[in-house]
Parts: structure tokens; C-alpha cells; sequence
């Protein structure tokens, strides 16, 4: 029989908290966000979520809202032409965009996806901004024909954006329709290119916006990837007025090389 003993406790202690401390850098991987999200593209596929692992708390959210999934644009089969996913290991999230041109209604998806913890298993959250007909800037072909050619491969180590100017670019990106001094705090690719709903503009450094809102663009969630170098900022795009958004940027050398924006209006 083990005498209880101060020593005791403190070494039960610290078992507990390494055994924990193990299990939260272990089980956030790469491999485990990606595989979640590709499970999150073959439902949208199907339109059937047989084969998502949802958590007994989970949420989905689309444009914004809290909604039933079963009324979401989730549970519609879609023909899916392009999807491209990045993994942000940190805050343990995925975000997902994909492009689907040839249905009768065509969409434009921006979806990060969070998990409880760090337990990549089973998905808490599905956090869609949908942009179909209608929506701002919206032809999916055309979308779909730009980013296409674009090259979102990985970045080799030496090379990759820091977490905090990823976050800092994001940030200042969605604060330029407040704060004058916005653009001028990002540095910009000369080549880049950005590409917002259809409308592409090249380089992307050129007609920015200098401030005149007073709303600042609200409910940021963030998915940061460095080894894409990119990072995606859902949003409520306050400044123009209240719209469901996704602005995703990609930085290469320390600079802005592609932006994409889906808005829902
Ligand atoms: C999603 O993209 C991957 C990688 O490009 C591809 O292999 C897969 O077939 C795509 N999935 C769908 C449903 O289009």
C-alpha cells in the first residue's frame, strides 16, 4: 500500500500534467485538421453528412448565423471543381475554400472548421461563408479561372511568414476601410494579385481603400498556416455594411502575393 505523502501528490502532480501537456502537442496534427477538412469536402460532395464525425457540441454557422445544417447549403449536393484547405495547428482550425461553377446554383465557399481542444476526431464547428448568384463581385467560372492558376504550395522552411505578421497583415487588410494608415503598414508584392468574388485586380497594391468608414469590420476568427504562408480571416465586412466575409491572403518573400475575398451581400 502507497502511504500518502506530500512527494507523492506533487509526482501524481506532475504526471497528470505532462501526461495532459503530451496529449495537447500531440494530438493537434497537421495531417489530423487536413483529414477532417477533406471529410468536410467529400459531405458538401454528397451533401449528406454520414461521414463527418461531429462533436456532441457541435455548431453549424453559416453567413454569420447560427443554423440548422440540415437547411444549410451543406446538405445540398454540390459538384465540387476546386478545393484547397490549410491547417492552422495553433488555434487547432482548418480553413477550407472551395469553387463549385457548373450547377444550377453555383457557389463560392470560404469554411473554417475548429475542434474541441485539440481532439481532431470530431469537428465542433463549421464556419461557412457561402456567396452564390447574387453575391458581390459573384461568377464562379470566373473565380475559378484565376485561382486556378495560382500556385499556393507549400513554403520551404527559412522562407515562411511569421505567425504574428500573417495575423498582423490580416488584421490590417480588413482595417484599411478605418484607418488611413492601413495600407501602408502591409508590404505588397509587385506581382500580386488579388481576386475579390470575380473581380481580379493586378497588383493588388493599387486602388486601396484610406479609411472614411467608422465601422471597423467585426467577429474575426482567424485560420493561420505558415507553411502556405497564408492566413484567412472570416469577418462581419462592417465598414461597407453588416456582410458575411472571407478575406484569405497569401505572402511570399514577406509580402502579399494573392488575396482572395468571398462576400455574401
Ligand atoms: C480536393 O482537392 C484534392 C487536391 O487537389 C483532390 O485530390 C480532390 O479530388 C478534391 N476533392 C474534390 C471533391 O473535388
Amino acid at each position: 500500500m502507497i502511504q500518502f505523502h506530500p512527494l507523492n501528490a506533487i509526482f501524481g502532480f506532475l504526471v497528470v500534467t505532462m501526461v495532459s501537456l503530451t496529449s495537447v502537442t500531440a494530438a493537434c496534427t497537421r495531417e489530423g485538421l487536413l483529414a477532417a477538412a477533406e471529410s468536410y469536402v467529400a459531405a458538401q460532395t454528397n451533401g449528406k453528412l454520414d461521414g463527418l464525425k461531429l462533436a456532441d457540441n457541435f455548431i453549424y454557422q453559416q453567413d454569420n448565423k447560427k443554423t440548422d445544417v440540415k437547411s444549410g447549403v451543406l446538405s445540398q449536393p454540390l459538384k465540387v471543381d476546386l478545393n484547397r484547405s490549410t491547417a492552422d495547428t495553433t488555434a487547432c482550425a482548418s480553413y477550407t475554400m472551395l469553387i463549385s461553377s457548373s450547377g444550377s446554383k453555383p457557389y463560392v465557399i470560404g469554411t473554417q472548421i475548429r475542434h474541441n481542444g485539440d481532439d481532431t476526431s470530431s469537428i465542433a464547428l463549421i464556419d461557412t461563408i457561402a456567396a452564390t448568384t447574387g453575391d458581390l463581385f459573384f461568377n464562379a467560372k470566373q473565380t475559378l479561372g484565376y485561382i486556378q492558376k495560382e500556385n499556393w504550395g507549400t513554403i520551404p522552411e527559412g522562407q515562411r511568414p511569421s505567425r504574428d505578421l500573417l495575423k498582423k497583415y490580416g488584421d490590417a487588410y480588413l482595417d484599411m476601410w478605418t484607418d488611413a494608415k492601413a495600407a501602408d503598414s502591409i508590404q505588397w508584392g509587385s506581382d500580386c494579385e488579388r481576386v475579390e468574388g470575380s473581380r481580379l485586380t493586378k497588383p493588388c497594391g493599387g486602388q486601396l481603400p484610406r479609411g472614411g468608414s467608422l465601422k471597423p469590420n467585426g467577429m474575426r476568427r482567424y485560420v493561420i498556416d505558415e507553411t502556405i504562408g497564408s492566413v484567412d480571416v472570416l469577418c462581419q465586412f462592417d465598414s461597407l455594411g453588416n456582410m458575411p466575409d472571407s478575406h484569405e491572403i497569401r505572402v511570399e518573400n514577406g509580402k502579399v502575393k494573392y488575396v482572395h475575398t468571398i462576400t455574401v451581400q
